[in-house]
């Protein structure tokens, strides 16, 4: 993937930290590709590259500043990078700071390092929402061009029919523009309502509220169920847990292959 510029390391090739840096299967282990040996045959079959090339067995790494990447995908090997799954409630702010005082999100999570929120959920929104201080991952998964998958569940009055998914599917003409296909599939049938499962790319304000009411049937409850790679059903409202290293991975996959898939929709 391509780093944000503000956000990368300098361009630097094939030097070695000042203070002689750390070995390279060490750091590779340490962001959880397995053991170091295991570390080593990645580096031996040429997987691995520090700042764009092919590294090489013995090869020592500054994880503040080489940018690291295996079979092309960046790993996190900034020390000090934490990333933070919570599940949102509703009534509470998405926000580092609210000027009206309002509990916002990050007050649910510990206090340092400082974190900020990996997109937005509405207010009255309840579901999985990323925190870290890894503004290069943040940056990629927010970026419109490679928006990853949000899922969320949409409990909507009256009941959608063939005519009003099918909208959903194909694009609703909102103020700011026809929506993006996306999934849209009814889960559930109630007297009153229904529940719907809704798959977007784009991170508009209150998308999928405003995508519901255009077709006719505004939500009552929205919860995001996943986010890119990242599930759980486990978290009640008001808990998070740290990522898994392999979660952390899969989200870096996820932006350098959407960029790949857009890089390529570019040159079709
Ligand atoms: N769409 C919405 O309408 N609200 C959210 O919080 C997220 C997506």
């Amino acid at each position: 993937m391509t780093a944000p510029a503000e956000e990368g390391p300098p361009a630097r090739s094939g030097d070695v930290a000042p203070d002689g840096g750390e070995r390279l299967q060490k750091v590779l282990a340490r962001a959880g590709l397995g053991s170091r040996r295991a570390c080593e045959e990645l580096i031996d079959e040429g997987r691995v590259r520090v700042n764009g090339e092919v590294a090489t067995l013995g090869r020592r790494v500054d994880p503040e500043h080489d940018r690291v990447t295996v079979d092309g995908v960046t790993l996190p090997v900034r020390p000090g990078l934490v990333y933070y799954l919570l599940n949102k409630p509703a009534k509470v702010v998405t926000t580092a700071h609210d000027p009206q005082g309002r509990a916002t999100v990050v007050d649910l999570v510990p206090d340092e390092p400082r974190v900020f929120p990996v997109g937005r959920l509405d207010w009255d929104t309840e579901g999985l929402l990323l925190l870290t201080n890894d503004g290069e991952l943040a940056h990629g998964l927010t970026h419109p061009s490679r928006g990853v998958p949000k899922t969320y569940l949409a409990e909507v009055a009256g009941v959608p029919g063939k005519a009003a998914l099918r909208r959903l599917r194909d694009g609703v003409d909102l103020e700011d523009g026809r929506t993006a296909p996306a999934r849209a599939r009814l889960t559930q049938t109630t007297p009153t309502g229904a529940a719907l499962e809704i798959v977007i790319h784009e991170g508009r304000n209150r998308q999928v509220r405003r995508m519901c009411e255009a077709v006719g049937h505004p939500v009552r409850r929205l919860v995001r169920t996943r986010f890119g790679p990242l599930r759980d059903h486990s978290l009640a409202p008001g808990e998070w847990r740290p990522l898994k290293s392999a979660e952390i991975q899969a989200l870096y996959a996820a932006v350098g292959a959407q960029s790949a898939d857009t890089e390529e929709e570019n040159d079709a």
